[in-house]
């Protein structure tokens, strides 16, 4: 099993936003799994790094779509997902210098956030964009 698992109660009803999730579960489970099969931080850094990346991408898609159709909730979505990157972000420079491990707290944060952002945030969102068209 695992760590985290896609099912539909995480679905925002847009099948490219429900794709990006995935992906970035697929990040999150990258990084748990090489943890715990004991690998170094040359091998753990390029997922962290590819996470962070990632979810940039991510939710730039989303503040796209925030933007073209006047999403009210769009500061508050994006200081979100800003303080999120910032975070990841200073914990991987930590991390680089030897100053930080990566440790179960750091994934179980991984993981709660991301679960947590989708079903709340996000969730916000699914019938505002569902009345723009958007699938
Ligand atoms: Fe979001």
């Amino acid at each position: 099993m695992d760590f985290i698992e896609w099912d539909d109660s995480l679905s925002v009803k847009v099948n490219e936003i429900d794709d990006q999730h995935k992906q970035l579960i697929r990040l999150i489970n990258e990084l748990y799994k090489a943890k715990k099969e004991g690998r170094d931080k040359n091998f753990l850094l390029p997922i962290l790094d590819e996470l962070i990346n990632y979810s940039f991408v991510h939710f730039t898609t989303e503040e796209k779509y925030f933007i073209r159709f006047r999403y009210p909730e769009t500061e508050k979505h994006q200081r979100a997902h800003s303080g999120f990157v910032d975070k990841v972000t200073d914990f991987k420079e930590a991390y680089y210098d030897g100053s930080a491990t990566l440790s179960d707290d750091l994934l179980e944060f991984l993981k709660d956030w991301l679960i947590n952002h989708i079903k709340g945030e996000d969730r916000k969102y699914i019938d505002f964009f569902q009345k723009k068209g958007l699938k």
